[in-house]
């Protein structure tokens, strides 16, 4: 079990497949992206599949998260998919993606026992769109997203984030578009982890903004605690349901307290935070030979050293040095 010192359980792993992305959103990277890991830094397949089922079998993680940058840029996922979903206990499995590859991959990643996907958009407007992940593929989003529904890689999310003078009018209407499309839509408030160091926290659209927005055109009802479980969104019936609309309010209104996620980088670095300022080196230990018990243990010992929170309201805060991208969202 990876329980830490506040008494939370991590059942929950996000791993990122890798740190390369084909947009390049402003509020994550600069224009000419990133220094990227070597070939050699990442884990390998069979790397990835080793952390897992130790995860799995020995560590009680019940629920595993494929992310980047962008997962679907990374050849072996499908592969990855499969021998994941043969492990037993079978872990629930799904992929948080820009949605560019989706039209191409989504059959294949069901078939392979992929469960469901989450797809960032933030605008309905191909010329924002363009604006703010500086390429023009738009359409290929919205056909991505389509695939995954007929896939049934559903519930199919769709994460947004607002930023002020550019989407900050399109609550009403994407939120409109999804419930329409029957997807899941939830609004981010964004981060301080972009890579430029950019965020101010004056200049964010806060829950409240979105709140605000969105009830100029539907009603919203708070769905109960006890639905919400450790769930980062906090979700609203829409006119009275079934349709929801979630907000991810990581900086006003934080959820860390439930936190259920451990993270692994995908250059095999256990984060047991976001906003972590150590990690855990595991691809050291993976590739010095240390049998399943000790990885096991390493995983169990970083996550006796998880913060209570993330520390954005401490004077002291300082962001960390991985961006976004090379996290794992
Ligand atoms: P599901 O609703 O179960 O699909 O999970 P999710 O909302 O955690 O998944 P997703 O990958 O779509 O993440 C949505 C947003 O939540 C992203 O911006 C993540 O960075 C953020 N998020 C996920 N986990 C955490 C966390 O532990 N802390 C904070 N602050 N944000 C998180
Ligand atoms: N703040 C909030 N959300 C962010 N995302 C990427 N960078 C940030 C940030 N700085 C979102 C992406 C994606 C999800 C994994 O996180 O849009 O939907
Ligand atoms: Fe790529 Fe996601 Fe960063 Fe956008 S937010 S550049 S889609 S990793």
């Amino acid at each position: 079990m990876l329980l830490d010192t506040y008494g939370r359980v991590a059942t929950d792993l996000r791993v990122s497949l890798t740190d390369r992305c084909n947009l390049r959103c402003t509020y994550c990277m600069p224009e000419e992206g990133l220094q990227w890991l070597g070939k050699s830094d990442l884990l390998s397949d069979d790397e990835i599949v080793r952390l897992i089922r130790i995860a799995v079998t020995r560590l009680g993680i019940t629920e595993v998260r494929f992310t980047g940058g962008e997962p679907l840029l990374r050849p072996g996922l499908v592969g990855i998919v499969e021998r994941c979903a043969a492990l037993e206990p079978r872990p629930r499995m799904s992929l948080t993606t820009n949605g560019i590859g989706l039209k191409r991959t989504a059959q294949a990643l069901k078939a392979a026992g992929l469960d469901r996907v989450n797809v960032s958009l933030d605008t309905l407007r191909p010329d924002v769109f363009k604006t703010l992940t500086r390429r023009d593929r738009h359409r290929d989003v919205i056909d991505g997203m389509a695939a995954a529904r007929e896939a049934g890689l559903t519930p199919v999310k769709v994460n947004a984030v607002l930023m002020p003078g550019l989407n900050d009018d399109e609550a009403p209407d994407l939120l409109a578009w999804a419930v329409e499309n029957a997807y899941e839509l939830r609004f981010i408030e964004q981060m301080p982890l972009d890579a430029q160091h950019g965020w101010k926290r004056e200049g964010m659209i806060t829950a409240g903004d979105i709140l605000r927005s969105l009830r100029t055109r539907f009603t919203l009802t708070e769905e109960g605690a006890d639905e919400r479980g450790s769930a980062p969104a906090e979700r609203w019936l829409v006119d009275g349901g079934p349709a929801t609309v979630g907000v991810i309010a990581s900086v006003t209104r934080p959820f860390c307290g439930a936190c259920d996620r451990t993270r692994l980088t995908a250059d095999g670095q256990v984060r047991t935070c976001l906003f972590a300022t150590e990690e855990s080196d595991l691809r050291a230990a993976l590739r010095s030979g240390q049998p399943d018990e000790e990885i096991a243990r390493l995983w169990k010992v970083a996550m006796w050293g998880k913060k209570a929170g993330s520390g954005l309201d401490d004077p002291s805060f300082l962001q960390p040095d991985r961006p976004m991208s090379a996290i794992g969202g």
